[in-house]
C-alpha cells in the first residue's frame, strides 16, 4: 500500500514516473545549456559585451519556448540563483533550499529532482560558470565603462558579478506536470 498525501497522490514516485520527468527536465534543458555559451561568445565577438546583454536576457526565453515545444508535461522553463542580477529570478523557498544544498556539494550533481507535495515536479540542471561568463558576471572591476554603466542603468539591483570559472551560478528549474 502507497503512503499517501493529503492530495491524494503516493510521495514517493515510482521508477516510472522518475524517468518520465528526468527525460522532459533533460529535453528541456539540453538546447538551453548546449547553445547559451556559443551563442554569446558569438554575440561578445560581433558586437561585445553591451550588445551582448540581450543574449543572456532572451535569447534563453525563445529557446525554452523551442525546448517546450514537443514536450507537453513541461509546464515552466527558468533560471534562478542565490545571487539574481535581475530580481525576477530570484528563488522561491524550495528553489532556495535546492540552490544552498547544491553550493555545499562537491562535486555537483548533473541534476537532481524535487517532488512537492502539491504541484509540478522540478527538475533542476546547475549552471556553472565558464570562461565566457566572466564578461558579465566576473570581476566587475575588470568590466569596459559601457557594460559597467549598462548593467547599472538595467540592473540597479544587481549580485551577479564576482564569480569564477567553475563556480556554481544558478539553475535552470523545469516544472513538469504530474499526473
Ligand atoms: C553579455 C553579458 C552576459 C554574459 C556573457 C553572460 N550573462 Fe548571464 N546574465 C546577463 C544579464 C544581463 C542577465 C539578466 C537577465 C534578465 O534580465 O533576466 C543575466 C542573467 C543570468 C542568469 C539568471 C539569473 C539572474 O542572475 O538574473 C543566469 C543563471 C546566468 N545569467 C548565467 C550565465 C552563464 C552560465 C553565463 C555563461 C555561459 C552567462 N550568464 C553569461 C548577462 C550576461
Amino acid at each position: 500500500m502507497l503512503a499517501l498525501s493529503g492530495c491524494g497522490r503516493p510521495t514517493a514516485p515510482g521508477p516510472e514516473e522518475t524517468t518520465r520527468v528526468q527525460e522532459a527536465g533533460r529535453a528541456a534543458t539540453k538546447a538551453v545549456v548546449e547553445s547559451l555559451g556559443s551563442q554569446l561568445k558569438a554575440a561578445i565577438q560581433s558586437g561585445g559585451p553591451v550588445a551582448a546583454i540581450a543574449v543572456c536576457q532572451q535569447v534563453a526565453l525563445p529557446l525554452t519556448d523551442a525546448a517546450r515545444s514537443g514536450l507537453p508535461d513541461v509546464v515552466a522553463v527558468r533560471r534562478t540563483t542565490l545571487r539574481p542580477r535581475n530580481p525576477q529570478n530570484a528563488p522561491d523557498p524550495l528553489d532556495r533550499i535546492v540552490l544552498e544544498r547544491l553550493a555545499a556539494t562537491q562535486p555537483l550533481p548533473e541534476e537532481l529532482i524535487e517532488w512537492p507535495a502539491e504541484g509540478p515536479a522540478r527538475f533542476y540542471k546547475p549552471l556553472v560558470i565558464q570562461e565566457v561568463c566572466l564578461n558579465c558576471h566576473g570581476d566587475p572591476a575588470g568590466f569596459p565603462p559601457p557594460l559597467t554603466e549598462a548593467l547599472a542603468g538595467r540592473y540597479p539591483e544587481d549580485q551577479a558579478t564576482g564569480y569564477a570559472i567553475g563556480d556554481l551560478r544558478g539553475v535552470i528549474r523545469v516544472d513538469v506536470a504530474r499526473p
